[in-house]
Protein backbone atom coordinates (compact mmCIF):
# COMPACT_ATOMS: atom_id res chain seq x y z
CA UNK A 1 0.00 0.00 0.00
CA UNK A 2 1.46 3.43 -0.60
CA UNK A 3 1.65 6.04 2.12
CA UNK A 4 -0.47 8.82 2.04
CA UNK A 5 2.05 12.03 2.71
CA UNK A 6 1.33 16.15 1.61
CA UNK A 7 2.30 16.74 -1.59
CA UNK A 8 6.43 16.89 -2.29
CA UNK A 9 8.35 17.31 -5.16
CA UNK A 10 10.35 14.58 -4.36
CA UNK A 11 6.75 12.31 -5.15
CA UNK A 12 7.90 12.34 -9.04
CA UNK A 13 10.58 9.75 -8.41
CA UNK A 14 13.36 11.09 -10.43
CA UNK A 15 16.67 9.27 -11.61
CA UNK A 16 18.83 11.49 -9.46
CA UNK A 17 19.19 14.35 -7.15
CA UNK A 18 19.63 16.62 -9.80
CA UNK A 19 16.77 16.06 -11.78
CA UNK A 20 14.76 16.04 -8.57
CA UNK A 21 15.82 19.67 -8.02
CA UNK A 22 14.57 20.62 -11.90
CA UNK A 23 11.40 18.99 -11.39
CA UNK A 24 10.72 20.98 -7.92
CA UNK A 25 11.59 24.21 -10.00
CA UNK A 26 9.61 23.93 -12.60
CA UNK A 27 6.59 23.03 -10.45
CA UNK A 28 6.90 26.07 -8.33
CA UNK A 29 7.94 28.01 -11.50
CA UNK A 30 4.96 26.39 -14.17
CA UNK A 31 2.82 29.70 -15.59
CA UNK A 32 -0.46 29.12 -13.95
CA UNK A 33 -3.67 29.84 -15.83
CA UNK A 34 -5.76 32.01 -13.50
CA UNK A 35 -9.61 31.60 -13.46
CA UNK A 36 -10.10 34.65 -15.99
CA UNK A 37 -7.83 32.95 -18.56
CA UNK A 38 -9.53 29.92 -19.22
CA UNK A 39 -10.64 27.26 -17.20
CA UNK A 40 -13.01 29.03 -14.25
CA UNK A 41 -11.42 27.99 -11.55
CA UNK A 42 -8.43 26.02 -11.96
CA UNK A 43 -5.07 26.71 -11.46
CA UNK A 44 -3.49 23.76 -10.33
CA UNK A 45 -3.64 19.83 -11.83
CA UNK A 46 -2.21 16.75 -10.01
CA UNK A 47 -1.14 14.09 -12.04
CA UNK A 48 -0.46 10.28 -11.46
CA UNK A 49 0.93 7.62 -13.26
CA UNK A 50 2.61 4.05 -12.82
CA UNK A 51 5.37 4.53 -14.59
CA UNK A 52 8.36 7.36 -14.79
CA UNK A 53 7.81 7.66 -18.88
CA UNK A 54 4.06 8.54 -18.37
CA UNK A 55 4.70 11.27 -15.53
CA UNK A 56 6.98 12.77 -17.27
CA UNK A 57 4.59 12.74 -20.33
CA UNK A 58 1.49 14.26 -18.44
CA UNK A 59 4.04 16.78 -17.09
CA UNK A 60 5.47 18.35 -20.18
CA UNK A 61 1.81 18.49 -21.74
CA UNK A 62 0.68 20.20 -18.96
CA UNK A 63 3.37 22.31 -16.99
CA UNK A 64 3.42 25.08 -19.70
CA UNK A 65 -0.38 26.01 -18.95
CA UNK A 66 -0.61 24.30 -15.21
CA UNK A 67 0.95 24.65 -11.76
CA UNK A 68 1.72 20.75 -12.01
CA UNK A 69 2.46 18.35 -9.10
CA UNK A 70 2.78 14.75 -9.49
CA UNK A 71 3.19 11.47 -7.89
CA UNK A 72 4.38 7.73 -9.05
CA UNK A 73 2.47 4.91 -7.63
CA UNK A 74 4.55 2.36 -6.03
CA UNK A 75 7.17 5.36 -4.85
CA UNK A 76 5.64 7.85 -2.35
CA UNK A 77 2.49 8.90 -3.04
CA UNK A 78 1.57 12.19 -3.05
CA UNK A 79 -2.37 12.54 -1.88
CA UNK A 80 -4.79 14.41 -4.14
CA UNK A 81 -6.46 17.95 -2.66
CA UNK A 82 -10.08 18.05 -2.45
CA UNK A 83 -10.29 20.60 -5.29
CA UNK A 84 -7.72 19.99 -7.68
CA UNK A 85 -8.34 18.66 -11.15
CA UNK A 86 -6.41 14.54 -11.22
CA UNK A 87 -4.90 13.03 -14.66
CA UNK A 88 -4.41 9.61 -13.61
CA UNK A 89 -2.61 7.86 -16.44
CA UNK A 90 -2.27 4.20 -14.85
CA UNK A 91 -3.10 0.96 -15.78
CA UNK A 92 -6.07 -0.20 -14.25
CA UNK A 93 -5.67 -4.30 -14.72
CA UNK A 94 -3.56 -3.77 -11.78
CA UNK A 95 -5.05 -4.61 -8.65
CA UNK A 96 -2.25 -2.95 -6.87
CA UNK A 97 -2.59 0.01 -9.06
CA UNK A 98 -6.05 0.00 -8.09
CA UNK A 99 -5.27 0.21 -4.54
CA UNK A 100 -2.91 2.74 -4.88
CA UNK A 101 -5.01 5.08 -7.17
CA UNK A 102 -8.06 4.84 -4.61
CA UNK A 103 -6.08 5.50 -1.77
CA UNK A 104 -3.85 8.45 -3.27
CA UNK A 105 -7.65 10.02 -4.57
CA UNK A 106 -9.87 8.74 -1.17
CA UNK A 107 -13.54 8.89 -1.45
CA UNK A 108 -14.97 8.42 -5.25
CA UNK A 109 -17.10 10.99 -4.35
CA UNK A 110 -14.68 13.69 -2.96
CA UNK A 111 -15.28 16.10 -5.83
CA UNK A 112 -12.10 17.68 -7.88
CA UNK A 113 -12.03 16.57 -11.66
CA UNK A 114 -11.14 12.99 -12.48
CA UNK A 115 -9.71 12.32 -15.80
CA UNK A 116 -8.31 9.20 -15.79
CA UNK A 117 -6.08 7.84 -19.24
CA UNK A 118 -6.84 4.59 -20.49
CA UNK A 119 -4.32 2.07 -23.02
CA UNK A 120 -6.52 -0.86 -23.22
CA UNK A 121 -10.16 -1.26 -23.83
CA UNK A 122 -11.32 -3.52 -21.79
CA UNK A 123 -14.61 -3.06 -19.96
CA UNK A 124 -13.07 -3.64 -16.88
CA UNK A 125 -10.46 -0.99 -17.03
CA UNK A 126 -13.40 1.36 -18.42
CA UNK A 127 -15.28 0.47 -15.25
CA UNK A 128 -13.04 0.20 -13.01
CA UNK A 129 -11.99 4.21 -14.05
CA UNK A 130 -15.24 5.31 -13.30
CA UNK A 131 -15.81 3.23 -9.58
CA UNK A 132 -13.29 5.54 -8.77
CA UNK A 133 -14.56 8.59 -9.14
CA UNK A 134 -13.71 9.20 -12.89
CA UNK A 135 -14.96 12.57 -14.69
CA UNK A 136 -14.21 11.95 -17.52
CA UNK A 137 -12.33 8.92 -19.90
CA UNK A 138 -10.09 9.47 -22.66
CA UNK A 139 -9.17 6.25 -24.30
CA UNK A 140 -5.04 6.66 -25.36
CA UNK A 141 -2.73 7.07 -27.01
CA UNK A 142 -3.67 10.74 -25.73
CA UNK A 143 -2.28 13.94 -27.43
CA UNK A 144 -1.55 17.27 -25.42
CA UNK A 145 -4.08 18.86 -27.23
CA UNK A 146 -7.30 16.24 -26.51
CA UNK A 147 -6.02 16.64 -22.80
CA UNK A 148 -6.18 20.13 -22.72
CA UNK A 149 -9.31 20.36 -24.93
CA UNK A 150 -10.57 17.92 -22.01
CA UNK A 151 -9.46 19.74 -19.43
CA UNK A 152 -10.90 23.12 -20.41
CA UNK A 153 -13.67 21.66 -21.82
CA UNK A 154 -15.26 19.73 -19.33
CA UNK A 155 -13.98 21.99 -16.31
CA UNK A 156 -17.50 23.88 -15.47
CA UNK A 157 -17.12 27.66 -14.30
CA UNK A 158 -19.27 27.58 -11.53
CA UNK A 159 -22.47 26.04 -10.72
CA UNK A 160 -24.95 26.26 -13.98
CA UNK A 161 -27.78 24.25 -15.74
CA UNK A 162 -25.15 22.55 -17.66
CA UNK A 163 -22.74 21.46 -15.03
CA UNK A 164 -25.39 20.54 -12.92
CA UNK A 165 -26.98 17.62 -15.23
CA UNK A 166 -22.99 16.78 -16.50
CA UNK A 167 -22.61 16.22 -12.97
CA UNK A 168 -25.37 14.05 -12.44
CA UNK A 169 -24.89 12.27 -15.49
CA UNK A 170 -21.21 11.60 -14.05
CA UNK A 171 -23.13 10.28 -10.40
CA UNK A 172 -24.90 7.80 -12.42
CA UNK A 173 -21.57 6.50 -14.52
CA UNK A 174 -19.88 6.00 -11.56
CA UNK A 175 -22.02 4.05 -9.98
CA UNK A 176 -22.56 2.09 -12.91
CA UNK A 177 -18.78 1.61 -13.32
CA UNK A 178 -18.90 0.22 -9.73
CA UNK A 179 -21.60 -2.20 -10.73
CA UNK A 180 -20.19 -3.37 -13.73
CA UNK A 181 -17.13 -3.74 -12.05
CA UNK A 182 -18.92 -6.01 -9.09
CA UNK A 183 -20.59 -7.73 -12.10
CA UNK A 184 -17.33 -8.30 -13.72
CA UNK A 185 -15.78 -10.26 -10.27
CA UNK A 186 -18.97 -12.07 -9.71
CA UNK A 187 -20.16 -10.13 -6.81
CA UNK A 188 -23.86 -10.08 -5.91
CA UNK A 189 -24.71 -6.60 -7.38
CA UNK A 190 -26.02 -4.13 -5.32
CA UNK A 191 -28.26 -1.59 -7.49
CA UNK A 192 -28.82 0.42 -4.55
CA UNK A 193 -26.59 3.42 -5.87
CA UNK A 194 -27.72 3.07 -9.40
CA UNK A 195 -30.93 3.27 -8.38
CA UNK A 196 -30.16 6.76 -5.58
CA UNK A 197 -28.10 7.94 -9.06
CA UNK A 198 -31.26 7.06 -11.09
CA UNK A 199 -33.84 8.88 -9.34
CA UNK A 200 -31.33 11.88 -9.10
CA UNK A 201 -31.08 11.80 -13.17
CA UNK A 202 -35.23 11.75 -13.64
CA UNK A 203 -35.51 15.00 -11.05
CA UNK A 204 -32.45 16.41 -13.59
CA UNK A 205 -34.11 15.82 -17.16
CA UNK A 206 -37.57 16.99 -15.50
CA UNK A 207 -35.61 20.06 -14.85
CA UNK A 208 -33.48 20.68 -17.31
CA UNK A 209 -35.01 18.78 -19.82
CA UNK A 210 -34.27 15.82 -22.37
CA UNK A 211 -32.11 17.56 -24.74
CA UNK A 212 -29.66 19.13 -22.26
CA UNK A 213 -29.46 15.50 -20.55
CA UNK A 214 -28.90 14.12 -24.55
CA UNK A 215 -26.09 16.92 -25.22
CA UNK A 216 -24.22 15.86 -21.41
CA UNK A 217 -24.26 12.22 -22.24
CA UNK A 218 -22.78 12.50 -25.79
CA UNK A 219 -20.41 15.03 -24.89
CA UNK A 220 -18.81 13.48 -21.96
CA UNK A 221 -19.10 9.27 -22.08
CA UNK A 222 -18.50 6.87 -24.52
CA UNK A 223 -19.59 3.47 -25.05
CA UNK A 224 -21.80 1.22 -22.70
CA UNK A 225 -22.03 3.59 -20.41
CA UNK A 226 -23.00 6.15 -22.78
CA UNK A 227 -25.78 4.25 -24.44
CA UNK A 228 -27.02 3.01 -20.70
CA UNK A 229 -27.52 6.89 -19.59
CA UNK A 230 -29.05 7.64 -23.00
CA UNK A 231 -31.64 5.23 -22.85
CA UNK A 232 -32.30 5.82 -19.24
CA UNK A 233 -33.03 9.31 -19.88
CA UNK A 234 -35.33 8.42 -22.90
CA UNK A 235 -37.04 5.95 -21.00
CA UNK A 236 -37.65 8.73 -17.75
CA UNK A 237 -38.53 10.94 -20.54
CA UNK A 238 -41.33 8.58 -22.54
CA UNK A 239 -42.59 7.34 -19.21
CA UNK A 240 -43.16 10.96 -18.11
CA UNK A 241 -44.82 11.95 -21.47
CA UNK A 242 -47.08 9.01 -21.55
CA UNK A 243 -48.34 10.27 -17.88
CA UNK A 244 -46.16 8.02 -15.28
CA UNK A 245 -46.08 9.98 -11.92
CA UNK A 246 -45.88 8.08 -9.56
CA UNK A 247 -41.81 7.24 -8.33
CA UNK A 248 -42.08 3.38 -8.13
CA UNK A 249 -43.25 3.40 -11.89
CA UNK A 250 -40.74 5.74 -12.86
CA UNK A 251 -38.24 3.61 -10.88
CA UNK A 252 -39.36 0.66 -12.35
CA UNK A 253 -38.79 2.78 -15.80
CA UNK A 254 -35.07 3.88 -15.18
CA UNK A 255 -33.66 0.77 -13.33
CA UNK A 256 -34.80 -1.25 -16.39
CA UNK A 257 -32.84 0.75 -18.15
CA UNK A 258 -29.71 0.89 -16.26
CA UNK A 259 -29.48 -2.30 -15.88
CA UNK A 260 -30.89 -3.73 -19.53
CA UNK A 261 -27.36 -4.16 -21.00
CA UNK A 262 -25.65 -5.52 -17.43
CA UNK A 263 -24.79 -8.81 -19.02
CA UNK A 264 -22.54 -6.78 -21.45
CA UNK A 265 -20.34 -6.09 -18.49
CA UNK A 266 -18.83 -9.36 -19.67
CA UNK A 267 -18.45 -9.50 -22.91
CA UNK A 268 -15.37 -8.91 -24.77
CA UNK A 269 -15.11 -5.20 -25.74
CA UNK A 270 -13.18 -5.99 -28.61
CA UNK A 271 -16.46 -7.67 -30.08
CA UNK A 272 -19.54 -5.00 -28.48
CA UNK A 273 -17.56 -2.10 -30.02
CA UNK A 274 -16.24 -3.72 -33.47
CA UNK A 275 -16.16 -1.52 -35.78
CA UNK A 276 -18.02 -2.92 -38.93
CA UNK A 277 -20.68 -5.64 -38.97
CA UNK A 278 -20.35 -8.21 -36.45
CA UNK A 279 -19.85 -12.09 -38.03
CA UNK A 280 -22.39 -14.95 -37.12
CA UNK A 281 -20.29 -16.07 -33.85
CA UNK A 282 -19.92 -12.64 -32.82
CA UNK A 283 -23.78 -11.69 -32.84
CA UNK A 284 -24.22 -14.94 -31.33
CA UNK A 285 -21.86 -14.08 -28.68
CA UNK A 286 -23.77 -10.48 -28.06
CA UNK A 287 -27.01 -11.75 -28.13
CA UNK A 288 -26.30 -13.87 -24.91
CA UNK A 289 -25.86 -10.56 -23.15
CA UNK A 290 -29.72 -10.12 -22.11
CA UNK A 291 -29.50 -13.54 -20.71
CA UNK A 292 -26.27 -13.25 -18.80
CA UNK A 293 -28.08 -9.88 -17.43
CA UNK A 294 -30.20 -11.89 -15.39
CA UNK A 295 -27.93 -14.52 -14.40
CA UNK A 296 -25.92 -12.01 -13.26
CA UNK A 297 -29.18 -10.06 -11.30
CA UNK A 298 -30.28 -13.62 -10.43
CA UNK A 299 -29.65 -13.74 -6.82
CA UNK A 300 -30.52 -9.83 -6.28
CA UNK A 301 -33.59 -9.35 -3.70
CA UNK A 302 -33.77 -5.43 -5.20
CA UNK A 303 -34.95 -6.59 -8.98
CA UNK A 304 -38.63 -7.37 -9.24
CA UNK A 305 -39.59 -9.39 -11.89
CA UNK A 306 -41.37 -6.76 -14.30
CA UNK A 307 -37.76 -5.41 -14.45
CA UNK A 308 -35.78 -8.85 -14.59
CA UNK A 309 -38.66 -9.29 -17.68
CA UNK A 310 -37.44 -6.07 -19.47
CA UNK A 311 -33.73 -7.13 -18.81
CA UNK A 312 -34.45 -10.57 -20.78
CA UNK A 313 -36.82 -9.50 -23.13
CA UNK A 314 -35.72 -6.13 -24.46
CA UNK A 315 -34.55 -7.15 -28.11
CA UNK A 316 -37.79 -8.95 -28.64
CA UNK A 317 -40.13 -8.08 -31.18
CA UNK A 318 -44.10 -7.68 -31.56
CA UNK A 319 -43.64 -10.22 -34.57
CA UNK A 320 -41.62 -12.61 -32.98
CA UNK A 321 -38.38 -11.78 -34.58
CA UNK A 322 -36.19 -10.64 -31.90
CA UNK A 323 -34.39 -12.99 -28.92
CA UNK A 324 -33.76 -14.56 -26.60
CA UNK A 325 -37.06 -16.03 -26.83
CA UNK A 326 -38.88 -15.13 -29.96
CA UNK A 327 -41.66 -13.89 -27.61
CA UNK A 328 -44.51 -11.83 -29.60
CA UNK A 329 -47.94 -9.80 -29.19
CA UNK A 330 -49.57 -9.64 -26.10
CA UNK A 331 -46.67 -11.46 -24.36
CA UNK A 332 -44.36 -8.39 -24.74
CA UNK A 333 -44.99 -6.04 -21.88
CA UNK A 334 -45.88 -2.34 -21.75
CA UNK A 335 -42.41 -1.92 -20.18
CA UNK A 336 -40.50 -3.95 -22.84
CA UNK A 337 -42.17 -1.99 -25.70
CA UNK A 338 -41.58 1.22 -24.02
CA UNK A 339 -37.80 0.04 -23.31
CA UNK A 340 -36.76 -1.80 -26.87
CA UNK A 341 -37.75 1.84 -28.32
CA UNK A 342 -36.04 4.08 -26.16
CA UNK A 343 -33.40 1.31 -26.80
CA UNK A 344 -33.07 1.70 -30.95
CA UNK A 345 -33.42 5.23 -30.66
CA UNK A 346 -30.92 5.60 -27.92
CA UNK A 347 -28.23 3.11 -30.36
CA UNK A 348 -28.68 5.15 -33.54
CA UNK A 349 -27.92 8.76 -31.74
CA UNK A 350 -25.17 7.69 -29.55
CA UNK A 351 -21.73 9.00 -30.90
CA UNK A 352 -19.16 6.33 -31.40
CA UNK A 353 -15.70 6.69 -33.02
CA UNK A 354 -16.12 4.06 -35.48
CA UNK A 355 -20.09 5.02 -37.00
CA UNK A 356 -21.81 8.01 -37.74
CA UNK A 357 -24.26 8.66 -35.33
CA UNK A 358 -28.01 9.27 -36.70
CA UNK A 359 -30.01 12.96 -35.88
CA UNK A 360 -32.98 12.21 -34.19
CA UNK A 361 -35.10 12.66 -37.33
CA UNK A 362 -33.39 10.05 -38.89
CA UNK A 363 -33.26 8.05 -35.68
CA UNK A 364 -36.80 8.14 -35.52
CA UNK A 365 -37.29 7.36 -39.41
CA UNK A 366 -35.78 4.03 -39.05
CA UNK A 367 -38.33 2.73 -36.13
CA UNK A 368 -40.76 3.95 -38.25
CA UNK A 369 -39.74 1.82 -41.06
CA UNK A 370 -39.50 -1.15 -38.45
CA UNK A 371 -42.79 -2.52 -39.33
CA UNK A 372 -44.93 -4.84 -37.36
CA UNK A 373 -41.76 -5.27 -35.24
CA UNK A 374 -42.64 -2.01 -32.52
CA UNK A 375 -46.31 -0.61 -31.16
CA UNK A 376 -47.62 1.71 -34.02
CA UNK A 377 -49.81 4.16 -31.12
CA UNK A 378 -46.58 3.90 -28.79
CA UNK A 379 -44.66 4.53 -31.59
CA UNK A 380 -46.91 7.62 -32.37
CA UNK A 381 -46.78 8.44 -29.44
CA UNK A 382 -43.03 8.60 -29.16
CA UNK A 383 -42.42 11.06 -31.96
CA UNK A 384 -42.61 13.97 -29.72
CA UNK A 385 -39.82 12.23 -27.14
CA UNK A 386 -37.72 11.68 -29.84
CA UNK A 387 -37.80 14.96 -32.01
CA UNK A 388 -38.61 17.79 -29.69
CA UNK A 389 -38.32 17.05 -25.89
FE1 LIG B 1 -29.32 -4.94 -25.26
FE1 LIG C 1 -29.17 -1.47 -25.11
Amino acid sequence: MPHRLSRRPSDIAPPDRERSLLAHRSIVASPVVRTSDRAGALSQIHVMADRPHRLHRLRSMLEPRFAVTAGLLGNEIVRAGPDEAVVVDVDLRSTQNILAVRASLGDPDGGGKRIFLIDDTSHLSRSQAYALGASRVLYGPVDQAALLKVLYGTIPVGPSPASEIASTALDVANALGRMFVEATHGAILDIKDVQEAGSRMAEAISEHGLAEWMDAVRRHHEGTFQHLLLVAGVVVDFGVSLGVRRRTDLERLYTSALLHDIGKAVLPVTVLDKPGPLDTSERGLVQTHSIVGCDLLRDNAQISDEVFDAIRHHHEFLDGSGYPDGISGGSISDLVRVLTMSDIFSALIEHRGYKNSLSREAAYDVLCGMRGKLEHPLLVAFRQVALHR
